[in-house]
């Protein structure tokens, strides 16, 4: 059957409105390092190197882990307009940078679990600081599921101990990127003064002005770097930990870090849908000697892309910011 003009033009008018949602995706520092391409029922997904951080993530693993977070909101977003998005993922070697083509197949109108998935995209924000409340048995193993549907896991840290160890390696890796000049000024570099008018990196409305000590303690990352930047806290002494898990994936190759990102996102929408949150620690990740160690002692065979603690947050207003979808998008044509 052949396409008319009406069926073009509201495939290209979709594929805007999934990029739309595409980019509300989390990313490391906020640096939103993606691309995104509409030439007729395809939809290309480009890594931006620019935007890597070069002293954090040198590899580019967690811009690849940003950029799977963001395809996973992708198909969310196209599923929930009526499209099957079909995802060849690095489809040609000699273009690494070119993460995924998206082809838009004709799909059924959204269920129910699609629009429930879809309503969390712009109402996920990462959690920084304490907790009200542990996630309730039973979530848990939604969250598995969902991490394991795109190919990673999500692994618990139950035992007081393996907490506690996780706990003072992300404490020792702020230790170690607070005193190096090099990852200091990549995090100031991110994290702006208060009155910019950047559309990216973590800002003072993104984090709060102090966060209260939970028992274990992961530091949150030095964004206000003694400033006294960041929004007032609410009055909270009930601040708990929350449940600690690691995302892993079996092998450590870009394609393991953009399923990794997908996972990671398909996780967090579902969290959301039960109204919790995560709060990230990647900064032992980011250390390479401490992520090793991290994955000899608690990952067994498969390596770990994340560091997350969740649970119910205490309704403080948390906000991010992002670049207008005109600096991420090319429309061609068709
Ligand atoms: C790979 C990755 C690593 C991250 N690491 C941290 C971290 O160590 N500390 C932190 O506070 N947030 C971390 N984040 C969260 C981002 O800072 C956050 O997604 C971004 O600022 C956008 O905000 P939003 O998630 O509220 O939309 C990470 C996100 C990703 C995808």
């Amino acid at each position: 059957m052949r396409s008319t003009q009406t069926d073009i033009e509201r495939v290209a008018a979709d594929a805007r409105r999934a990029v739309e949602d595409a980019i509300w995706a989390p990313s490391v520092h906020n640096t939103q390092p993606w691309r995104f391409g509409v030439a007729g029922t395809r939809i290309t997904l480009r890594a931006d190197p620019d935007r890597r951080l070069g002293v954090a993530d040198p590899r580019g693993r967690e811009m690849l882990i940003s950029c799977g977070a963001a395809l996973y909101t992708l198909r969310v977003a196209l599923r929930s307009l009526g499209h099957d998005p079909v995802v060849h993922l690095l489809p040609d070697p000699d273009r690494p940078q070119l993460l995924a083509d998206v082809d838009l197949r004709p799909g059924e109108p959204a269920d129910e679990a699609v629009e429930r998935e879809h309503a969390q995209v712009r109402r996920r924000h990462s959690h920084r600081g304490g907790f009200l409340a542990a996630p309730e048995s039973g979530v848990l193993t939604g969250l598995r599921h969902a991490a394991e549907r795109e190919g990673a896991r999500l692994v618990q840290a139950v035992d007081v101990h393996v907490k506690g160890a996780l706990a003072a390696l992300t404490d020792a890796a702020e230790h170690v990127q607070r005193r190096t000049p090099a990852y200091a000024t990549e995090i100031a570099r991110w994290a702006p003064a208060p009155g910019t008018s950047r559309k990216d990196g973590v800002q003072q409305d993104a984090y709060p002005r102090r966060t209260p000590l939970t028992a274990p303690h992961f530091p949150a990352r030095d964004f206000a770097r003694g400033r006294g930047w960041g929004v007032e806290a609410a009055e909270d002494d009930t601040a708990l930990t929350g449940l600690v898990v690691l995302l892993v994936s079996k092998g450590d190759t870009p394609a393991d870090w953009v399923k990794s990102g997908q996972a990671l996102q398909r996780v967090l929408l579902r969290a959301a849908a039960h109204d919790l949150s995560a709060a990230y620690h990647t900064q032992a990740l980011q250390v390479p000697d401490l992520r090793e160690f991290i994955r000899a002692q608690f990952c067994g065979d498969a390596y770990p892309q994340l560091l997350l603690r969740l649970g119910v947050a205490n309704g403080e207003k948390l906000t991010s910011v992002r670049r207008p979808v005109e600096e991420v998008l090319t429309e061609e044509p068709s």
